[in-house]
C-alpha cells in the first residue's frame, strides 16, 4: 500500500487538492490521507470548498489558525512533523506557495519522507512576497516537481534543479474548472445579485501590498468607484481585506456607491458561476489570472510581477498600477469574449493534469 498525504491550508488549494483526491482515493493500492493544517478555517474560506468539491471531513486537521509568517510556519512544522511520526506517509504531496506548502515540504524532508509540490517553478522574482519565498525554499527540497507550463519548468532548470525532479503535467485548477462546469453554469448566482451576465466586473483585493498600506488603499477605491459609474462590480471580500476597509473608514463609502456590491467570499461554484459572466476581472489572486485567461476574460491584475507569465503571454491578463486602473478598466472590459484565446489555452492546460501527477507518483512509488 503506497500512503500518500496530500496537504491543503488555504482557500486557493482546496482546488487544487480536489481533483487529486478524486483521482488518487480510486486506486486500491493507495491509502491518501487528507490533511488540512487549518489556515483557513471561516466557514466560506474553507468548509464551503470542501462541500463544493465533495471533499470528505479532512483526516487530520492541524488546527494552525491565523498568525504571523513565522507562527503559521513554525505551528505546522512542528503539528506535520509529529503526524508523519504517529503516522508515516511514502509521500507528502503539497500545492502553490502558501506557508503551510513550505511547512509540510520541510517537516517531511527532514525525516525522510518523499515530496512531490504540486504547482512547482512558478517565480514572480518578487521576494517581498511571502509566497515568492515559499515557492524558492519548496522547490529547492522537493524530490518531483510537477510544473503547470514550460516557463516553470525553465525556472527550476536555471535554478540547478536536476533534470530527472522536474515534469511539465498541466493546470490542475483547469481539471476543477472543466469536473464543476455544469454545476457552476447551472448556478444562480448572478440571478441573486441582480448582474447581467457580460454586464459587470468581478472583483477580489487580498494582498497585503494592495490592502495593508491606506494611501494605497485610498487609491483602489477611489479607482473602483470611478470605473463603477460605468460598469457594476461584485466584489466578495476576503476577510483581511474588509478589515483594512473598515480600519481605513472605505467601508461604508463602498457600500454607499451604487454600483458596488461588497459581498462575502464566495465558494467555488458560485464564485465561478460569477466569473464565468464577468465582462472584466480586476484581482490580485493568482489563480484568477489563469482561470481567466482560460476562459478568456480579460483580467487587470494589480501587481507589479506576475508568477504567472504564461497568463500574459497566452492569456487575458495584463498587469496594472493602482493609479491606471480606471483608463485600464475602459479599454479593456468587452461583453463578448475573445474566441482566440479561449481555443488556445496553454499547452496541457487540459483537464487532465491530475491524471499526469497521479501516473508519475506511481511511476516513482
Ligand atoms: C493566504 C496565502 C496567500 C493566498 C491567500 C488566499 C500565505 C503566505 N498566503 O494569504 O498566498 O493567496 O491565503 O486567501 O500562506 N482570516 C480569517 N478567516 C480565515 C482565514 C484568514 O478571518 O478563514 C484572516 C486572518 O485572521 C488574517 C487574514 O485573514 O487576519 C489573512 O489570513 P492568512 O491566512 O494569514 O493569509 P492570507 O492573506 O489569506
Amino acid at each position: 500500500m503506497l500512503k500518500i498525504d496530500l496537504i491543503a491550508a488555504a482557500r486557493p488549494n482546496f482546488m487544487k487538492v480536489a481533483p487529486l483526491y478524486r483521482i488518487l482515493r480510486n486506486h486500491d493500492d493507495i491509502d491518501v490521507r487528507l490533511v488540512h493544517t487549518g489556515q483557513h478555517y471561516d466557514a466560506n474560506m474553507s468548509q464551503a470548498f470542501f462541500r463544493d468539491f465533495s471533499l470528505p471531513e479532512p483526516d487530520i486537521n492541524l488546527g494552525i489558525g491565523s498568525g504571523t509568517h513565522a507562527e503559521q510556519t513554525g505551528r505546522t512544522l512542528m503539528a506535520y512533523e509529529r503526524a508523519c511520526i504517529d503516522n508515516r506517509p511514502d509521500w507528502v504531496v503539497v500545492v502553490g506557495d502558501v506557508n503551510a506548502t513550505l511547512a509540510c515540504s520541510l517537516a517531511a524532508s527532514k525525516i525522510g519522507v518523499r515530496v512531490g509540490h504540486v504547482e512547482a517553478g512558478l517565480r514572480s522574482r518578487d521576494r517581498a512576497m511571502p509566497e515568492e519565498i515559499n515557492r524558492i525554499l519548496t522547490d529547492a527540497i522537493a524530490d518531483v516537481l510537477w510544473t503547470p507550463s514550460q516557463d516553470a519548468s525553465d525556472n527550476l532548470r536555471s535554478e540547478g534543479i536536476p533534470e530527472g525532479r522536474i515534469e511539465l503535467v498541466g493546470n490542475v485548477m483547469i481539471d476543477t474548472f472543466e469536473l464543476m462546469r455544469t454545476r457552476i453554469e447551472a448556478a444562480h448566482t448572478r440571478e441573486a445579485l441582480s448582474v447581467m451576465s457580460g454586464d459587470y466586473a468581478v472583483v477580489t483585493l487580498h494582498r497585503p501590498s494592495n490592502v495593508d498600506d491606506p494611501s494605497k488603499l485610498a487609491v483602489l477605491v477611489k479607482g473602483l468607484s470611478r470605473i463603477s459609474a460605468d460598469l457594476p462590480l461584485v466584489f466578495p471580500v476576503h476577510p483581511r481585506t474588509r478589515l483594512r476597509l473598515e480600519q481605513a473608514g472605505f467601508w461604508q463609502v463602498m457600500q454607499a456607491e451604487p454600483g458596488i456590491q461588497l459581498i462575502e467570499p464566495q465558494g467555488y461554484i458560485d464564485f465561478m458561476n460569477l466569473l464565468t459572466g464577468a465582462a472584466l476581472a480586476i484581482t490580485d489572486s493568482g489563480g484568477m489570472q489563469e482561470e481567466t485567461s482560460y476562459l478568456g476574460i480579460p483580467c487587470l491584475t494589480v501587481r507589479d510581477n506576475t508568477e504567472r507569465p504564461v497568463t500574459l503571454t497566452h492569456g487575458t491578463n495584463r498587469l496594472v498600477r493602482a493609479v491606471d486602473l480606471v483608463e485600464a478598466a475602459r479599454s479593456a472590459a468587452v461583453s463578448e469574449r475573445d474566441p482566440r484565446v479561449h481555443h488556445h489555452p496553454p499547452p496541457f492546460w487540459d483537464g487532465r493534469a491530475a491524471e499526469r501527477i497521479v501516473a508519475s507518483l506511481r511511476q516513482r512509488a
